[in-house]
């Protein structure tokens, strides 16, 4: 058997191996992709990891009066149950969990070869369930479809089919085993498995082969690698972003939209790409996503070393003798230059109808914010 035989394909084909083939020889790499945002981006579910938030939170969330969403763990696994004054109308399982948790988990069940979000999602700044961002406030929907397009950017694959059910409307199934969960080494570096083989069997060279090298790609080939997945959710699709590969141009995936260079006031919500290219750091100089963001470290919360990344570049800001008054100028420019911001397009209803809660983002427009 030679050696690319003795190591595995997975559903995308033969050229990819999956993360556990890389993981042998990086490591480092493969110990903080574990627990990192992007590894965690999509998951199966775990009963264990719901139970956890079921001991520490309520487990229901009342419509009104008459109708509640309860969390229940039953033989086949958990679910969310809808009734309606007292009586179960409708239960479904979790299956599948979107999000890190960083902020929110959003879940969907599984109906046959399709994806479906269920009514309460969990925020992390509330720590407890609340409707599902866009939901109805007064009925509880089961039926929103989760489509592929949110796989595209939370996972690492789905294998599709696409009906033509009418003569405009198409309808996709999803191929449930073929689901790469998470986002992993291929789906950022491209296939590895040729590169993987020759390093095995080549110990001895120590220079990278069969991979792209990131360092070599242009500003836009490095803005694009993030930007497949940075640039909001609006923008319409001409191919599978599956397919996209570190050094292809991102123009060949998305209808152009987001060219208006952070012109249209874009949300804060998955828009880093848009928000920093209006930015004057952007613009004046070769910032990039790495200017600031290492892709397998984990400096989450850390204000003072994304601090000194801005420092930099700016060894002497000029600042007002008010500014200066305020203290805390070394250690977190963050605050003040990149504020938390309320997305447009995501906010969600906490139980009670009422109250609506903003859904905070850092915003990406580095620049002066009144007030600050
Ligand atoms: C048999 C060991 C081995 C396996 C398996 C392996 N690599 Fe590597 N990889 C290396 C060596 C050796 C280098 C060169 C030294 C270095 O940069 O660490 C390298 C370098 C790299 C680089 C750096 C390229 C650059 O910018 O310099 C990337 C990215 C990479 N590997 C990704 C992967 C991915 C993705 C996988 C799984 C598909 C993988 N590797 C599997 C040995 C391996
Ligand atoms: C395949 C899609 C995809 C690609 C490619 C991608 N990201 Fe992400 N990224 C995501 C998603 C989805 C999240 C949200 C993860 C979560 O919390 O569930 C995320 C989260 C992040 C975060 C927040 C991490 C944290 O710890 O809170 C940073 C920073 C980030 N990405 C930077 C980058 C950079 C830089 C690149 C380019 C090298 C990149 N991403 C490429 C999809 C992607
Ligand atoms: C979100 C996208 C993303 C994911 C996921 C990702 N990488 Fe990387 N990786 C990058 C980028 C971008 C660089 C270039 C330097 C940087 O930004 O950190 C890089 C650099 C590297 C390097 C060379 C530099 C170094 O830090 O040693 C290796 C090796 C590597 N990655 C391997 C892996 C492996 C193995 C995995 C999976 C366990 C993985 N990467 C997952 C984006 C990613
Ligand atoms: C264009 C890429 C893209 C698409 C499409 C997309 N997301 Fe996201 N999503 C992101 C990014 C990037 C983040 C994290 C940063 C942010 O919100 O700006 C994120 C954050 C999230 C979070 C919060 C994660 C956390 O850990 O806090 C959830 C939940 C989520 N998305 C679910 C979904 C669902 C469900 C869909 C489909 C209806 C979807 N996303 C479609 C890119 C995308
Ligand atoms: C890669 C280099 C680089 C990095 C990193 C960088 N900047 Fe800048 N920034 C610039 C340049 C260049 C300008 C334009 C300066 C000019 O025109 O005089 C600028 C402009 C600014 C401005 C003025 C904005 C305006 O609209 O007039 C602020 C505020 C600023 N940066 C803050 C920051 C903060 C805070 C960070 C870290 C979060 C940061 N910068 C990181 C290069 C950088
Ligand atoms: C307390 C809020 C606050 C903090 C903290 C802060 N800034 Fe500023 N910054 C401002 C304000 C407000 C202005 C506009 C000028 C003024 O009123 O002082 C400004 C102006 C700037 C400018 C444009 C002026 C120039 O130098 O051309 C840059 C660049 C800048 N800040 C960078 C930074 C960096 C880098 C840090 C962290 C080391 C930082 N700021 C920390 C509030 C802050
Ligand atoms: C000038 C520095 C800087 C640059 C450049 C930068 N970021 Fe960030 N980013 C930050 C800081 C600071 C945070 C907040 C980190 C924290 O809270 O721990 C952040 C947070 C994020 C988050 C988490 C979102 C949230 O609201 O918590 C994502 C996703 C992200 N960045 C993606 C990107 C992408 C993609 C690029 C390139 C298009 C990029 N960033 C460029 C400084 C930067």
């Amino acid at each position: 058997m030679n050696t690319a035989d003795k190591i595995p394909s997975d559903a995308r084909g033969i050229n990819y191996t999956g993360a556990a083939t890389c993981i042998k020889c990086h490591t480092d790499i493969g110990k903080s992709f574990v627990h990192n945002a992007h590894g965690l981006s999509s998951s199966m579910v775990a009963n264990k990891d719901v139970s956890k938030c079921l001991e520490t939170d309520s487990n229901s969330f009342a419509f009104d009066a008459n109708m509640k969403v309860k969390i229940e763990k039953r033989d086949s696994g958990i679910y969310q149950v809808a009734y309606i004054n007292g009586k179960q109308t409708r239960a479904q399982r979790f299956d599948v969990a979107f999000g890190s948790g960083e902020k929110a988990f959003t879940y969907a069940y599984w109906k046959g070869k399709k994806l479906f979000q269920l009514p309460l999602s969990h925020f992390s700044a509330i720590k407890t369930w609340a409707n599902s961002p866009g939901f109805p406030i007064k009925v509880m929907y089961f039926d929103r479809p989760i489509t592929s397009r949110c796989l595209e950017c939370h996972s690492s694959f789905v294998k599709t089919e696409k009906k033509q059910v009418a003569a405009l409307a198409m309808d996709e199934e999803m191929e449930k085993g073929s689901l790469i969960y998470g986002i992993d080494c291929e789906r950022c570096h491209g296939p590895g498995k040729q590169h993987a083989v020759f390093h095995l069997e080549n110990p001895e060279e120590k220079t990278a082969k069969f991979i792209t090298i990131f360092e070599t790609l242009t500003r836009k080939q490095k803005m694009d690698a993030c930007g497949v997945c940075h640039s909001g959710n609006t923008l319409t699709t001409i191919q599978s972003v599956f397919n996209f590969q570190p050094g292809d141009d991102l123009d060949s995936f998305y209808a152009q939209d987001f060219v208006s260079f952070g012109g249209a006031n874009p949300d804060v919500h998955g828009n880093q790409t848009a928000m920093l290219k209006g930015s004057m750091c952007y613009r004046k100089s070769e910032m990039t996503c790495q200017s600031c963001h290492n892709s397998h470290e984990t400096v989450k919360g850390n204000m003072a070393i994304y601090s000194q990344r801005c420092i930099s570049c700016h060894q002497n800001q000029k600042h007002t003798e008010l500014t200066l008054a305020k203290g805390v100028l070394k250690t977190n420019c963050i605050d003040c230059h990149m504020p938390m911001q309320a997305s447009k397009l995501i906010s969600f209803q906490t139980a009670g109808n009422k109250n609506v809660n903003p859904y905070l983002l850092r915003s990406h427009h580095i620049g002066v914010y009144p007030g600050k």
